[in-house]
């Protein structure tokens, strides 16, 4: 039966993981997949998660199976981490998931279940993974406009003109925080605004939550989430772990859904676990297991608190020292916005022969619609990146 396959086309982001590593240059410049790297290039495992690691060995007893909502313990750190007290906790409900992918695709699954024919609404751009799990979970998606035409700024007047077509019951798919791949954020204002508009509309935020901690700090990135949590009757949230633990091959994520009363969130909360336990069962537990050590010990938290702000600051100087590197050698300010953006990522603005060249002729790798990952820019790559693009783009 297999002769009547194509070969798939290859994952934008993944497929740079292979070519970069097989690139035999050695000043070659990895800036395709969201992971943070130090100065030295190295993803490190976070001390607290490692120190909650020698714990885990000691003392777990058992790798009996812990059921489709994974570990209770794991879904309660992430609640407070994600929620702090904005959410009222009786119509809330949650599973731990594989990831923050993992949590996408059973709320995709639980939206099918309740509303089939729901509108889901999805920024332009938006991560490319987004559209793949809202086509095979075969919801109807609409776009919006979220970037200005240079790509560097939100274009929030004309994404909220174009949200004005969002009907009642409609699904609207945001970014938290640190928009993958533009990088440009809302302020408070703008989010204070989205809520007003869906709260008008009687339409439900979907909100992928993937990079808190990485854009302006762990409660100013959850703003958008507590501020539905306390004003909106319903919202899913997909959550990761892998960016703020460090954690990224173990998959740990989290779903949460908020429903208008508590039967409704216990009726939705069933339908979750089904959506789970018909596509992998259960959530693996080893990466759950290690933020709940962390999240659960004074000592261990604060060291990772630590950890996570030291990450987030390295990102802020790389894109400062980027864009002062750029304004240095191009005699403009014309890349002033990567320092004004949050995140991991900024689209660059080249076209995709662009990217192709930079890659073949410079061995700097990146996502072909532009996006650069900054947390991957070692500060002594900073120089012949910046020489790259302009020899590229001039
Ligand atoms: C990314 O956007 O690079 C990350 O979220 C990794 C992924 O799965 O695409």
């Amino acid at each position: 039966m297999f002769e009547t396959l194509q070969p798939a086309p290859p994952d934008k982001i993944l497929s740079l993981m292979g070519l970069y590593r097989d690139d035999p240059r050695p000043h070659k410049i990895d800036l395709g997949v969201g992971v943070y790297r130090d100065v030295e290039g190295r993803t490190p495992i976070m001390a607290a998660v490692r120190e909650a690691e020698r714990r885990l060995h000691d003392l777990e007893t058992t790798k009996s199976y812990l059921g489709p909502g994974g570990d209770p313990g794991y879904c309660d750190a992430i609640a407070q981490l994600v929620f702090a007290d904005q959410a009222p906790r009786a119509r809330l409900r949650s599973a731990q998931t594989p990831g923050g992918a993992g949590a996408l695709r059973i709320l995709c699954g639980l939206i099918a279940r309740a509303r089939p024919a729901a509108t889901v609404w999805v920024p332009v751009p938006t991560w490319v993974n987004h559209l793949a799990i809202l086509a095979d979970a075969g919801l109807p998606v609409r776009t919006h406009r979220y970037l200005d035409a240079a790509g560097h700024g939100v274009a929030f007047d004309a994404m909220m003109a174009e949200l004005q077509g969002v009907a009642a019951g409609d699904i609207v798919l945001l970014h938290g925080c640190c928009h993958n791949p533009g990088g440009a954020s809302l302020d408070r204002g703008q989010w204070d605004a989205v809520a007003d508009l869906l709260e008008r509309r009687d339409a439900i935020p979907f909100v992928d939550l993937a990079y808190q901690g990485f854009g302006l700090g762990l409660d100013d990135d959850a703003y958008a989430v507590r501020l539905f949590a306390r004003r909106l009757p319903e919202m899913v949230v997909a959550v990761s772990s892998s960016k703020n633990f460090g954690i990224y091959r173990e998959r740990t994520g989290a779903a949460f859904v908020l429903a208008a009363g508590a039967p409704s969130a216990d009726a939705a909360h069933s339908h979750l676990l089904v959506a789970a336990r018909n596509s992998y069962s259960m959530p693996p537990d080893h990466g759950a297991a290690l933020v709940r050590i962390v999240w659960n010990d004074a000592a261990l938290r604060a060291q990772w608190l630590a950890e996570l702000e030291a990450m987030r600051t390295h990102v802020v100087g790389v894109r400062r020292a980027l864009a002062e590197a750029f304004a240095a050698a191009a005699g403009s300010r014309r890349y002033d916005f990567i320092a004004r953006h949050h995140g991991m990522f900024s689209l660059l603005g080249t076209r995709p022969e662009q990217v192709r060249r930079l890659r073949d002729e410079h061995a700097v790798y990146l996502v072909e619609d532009g996006r650069i990952n900054l947390a991957g820019l070692r500060p002594d790559q900073i120089g012949a990146f910046v020489d790259a693009v302009l020899a590229v783009t001039r």
